[in-house]
């Protein structure tokens, strides 16, 4: 299991030396939650920020855009050092538009899945994706109840990759993920977990992502 650790949850007045902290706690990514205040009801940072942090770690860097219009930005959170872009299939812009736009940077692209929308939206963009990430909390805050029924869903992701012969895409879940649940997850098919409180709040950031690992062993 890879752990990416939400920076939603971390102190922003020390932003960078956060990221070097994740990074040495054994971070496999960094994920870097961005909204808008208009397709989630909340603001956090842009691409500049990115750009400022990114000297920190040489981790991938998993940038979750909850915004409106994720085609307009894509140059901008490119251009700022991602790894990874995941928007989401509910947002206005043209879907196939935005993967092909964020593969045409060089970057890995996902598509994300509010708890309310059904797993089979996503079957038809499969093929030209890196990641699916499954939200198991409604998008907006850090700090929320896991919900486990969207087990089945992950489990159906995964079924339906196997049936088109994409033994490589990744599932990643986000929301209300630690030590007390991420065995379901992993047994579900999810090969990459976020996790904001359960991290930042632990004593020991590195003793929570190692114990996180071996609860999926
Ligand atoms: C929620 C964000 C998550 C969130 C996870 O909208 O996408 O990445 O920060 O935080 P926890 O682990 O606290 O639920
Ligand atoms: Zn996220």
């Amino acid at each position: 299991m890879l752990i990416a650790p939400s920076l939603l949850s971390c102190d922003f007045s020390r932003f960078g030396e956060e990221i070097a902290r994740m990074d040495k706690a054994g971070a496999d990514f960094m994920h870097l939650d961005i909204m808008d205040g208009h397709f989630v009801p909340n603001i956090t940072f842009g691409a500049p920020v990115i750009k400022w942090v990114r000297k920190y770690t040489d981790k991938p860097f998993d940038v979750h855009l909850m915004i409106s219009d994720p085609l307009k930005y894509i140059d901008d959170f490119a251009d700022a050092g991602s790894d990874i872009i995941t928007f989401h299939i509910e947002c206005d812009s043209d879907i196939q538009k935005t993967i092909d736009k964020i593969k045409s940077r060089g970057i890995k692209a996902g598509l994300v899945i509010k708890p309310g929308t059904p797993a089979e939206a996503v079957f038809p963009y499969l093929k030209d994706l890196y990641m699916v990430l499954v939200m198991t909390v409604e998008p907006g805050f850090g700090g929320q109840s896991f919900m486990a029924d969207m087990l089945p869903k992950v489990a159906e992701l995964r079924c339906e990759a196997d049936r088109q012969g994409l033994t490589d895409l990744l599932i990643e879940a986000d929301g209300g993920i630690g030590e007390q649940n991420i065995k379901l997850l992993a047994d579900a098919g999810v090969d990459v977990c976020v996790a904001g409180t359960s991290v930042f709040k632990a004593d020991d950031p590195k003793k929570a992502i190692n114990s996180m690992k071996k609860k999926c062993e």
